[in-house]
């Protein structure tokens, strides 16, 4: 049972308890606008959704401000970690989401203005999650999602996040791009997905074995735009891998993706 009594208002104050917690430094005016922008009342009464549903219990901190939107590290009421991504609903990415979104099957006849996109690029992120779970494509495992909020499995320990590919020294990068490699096969065959934004700072490292993150924009292989996505994925690779001597022949690499 999730511990939220007293209704939407004994949440709002719980929430505001919190976010005075993190200490966001006062003459930081990026972080205070962002999370005025974040908490804002649309975004609260669908975190107080999660919470009533039982989806979460508390919002713990948060670990990243992006771009595109917020990523906090949550609690269940069983004490297990989850990561929230909050999309922002005010962004101007949002010419670029549109292109991703036409195109897909999956979103025939969604147009419309910003807020509308932003919702269906998080249910896209969802259903992209889903399908490379399914793959055995290593990512967050899904949990929920709500309007421009998803909810899935953390990646980290207790007392932090797991970090960025592109800030740890690799023990066997060796391994690593083999199994980055695998995934992207596997995306390509069994989840007819392409990511379309990887690179060392989309993979975590959850101790030696990497977990691909940030999915939103990932298409099916039919897209129009998914070849070329996959290119640069497996040239982004590449060039990543290169630093720790290693050649990946790009050529070959996408034979062996597609290879039927
Ligand atoms: N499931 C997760 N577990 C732990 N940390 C996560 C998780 N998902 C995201 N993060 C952290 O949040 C950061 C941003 O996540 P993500 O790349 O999905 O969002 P984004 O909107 O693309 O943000 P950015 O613009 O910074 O890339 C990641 O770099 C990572 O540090
Ligand atoms: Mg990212």
């Amino acid at each position: 049972m999730p511990r939220v009594g007293g209704g939407f208002r004994e949440f709002e104050r719980r929430i505001e308890r919190e976010r005075d917690s993190w200490k966001v430094r006062k003459k930081d005016s990026d972080d205070r606008k962002t999370y005025a922008e974040v908490f804002d009342k649309r975004n609260l009464l669908r975190i107080y959704k999660l919470f009533s549903d039982g989806v979460i219990d508390m919002i713990d901190f948060p670990i990243s401000t992006g771009k595109e939107g917020n990523v906090f590290r949550a609690m269940t009421s069983d004490g297990d970690l989850l990561a929230v991504k909050i999309y922002r609903t005010s962004t101007a990415t949002f010419r670029d989401m549109a292109k991703y979104i036409q195109g897909d099957p999956r979103f025939e006849g969604v147009t419309g203005n910003r807020r509308k996109l932003i919702l269906v690029w998080a249910s896209k992120e969802y259903r992209n999650l889903m399908r490379f779970t399914k793959a055995k494509v290593r990512v967050p495992e899904p949990v929920a999602h709500h309007d421009n909020i998803v909810v899935m499995e953390y990646i980290g320990t207790e007392a932090s996040p797991a970090p960025m590919m592109k800030n740890v020294a690799l023990d066997d990068p060796e391994h690593v791009a083999s199994v980055l490699l695998e995934y992207m096969r596997r995306g390509y065959q069994d989840a007819e997905l392409v990511h379309g934004d990887l690179s060392e700072y989309n993979v975590l490292m959850d101790g030696n074995d990497p977990v691909i993150i940030d999915v939103g924009q990932s298409v099916l292989t039919r897209h129009p735009f998914a070849e070329d996505m996959l290119v640069r994925d497996v040239t982004n690779m590449a060039r990543f891998f290169r630093k720790y001597g290693l050649n990946i022949d790009v050529e070959q690499q996408l034979r062996e993706i597609r290879k039927r």
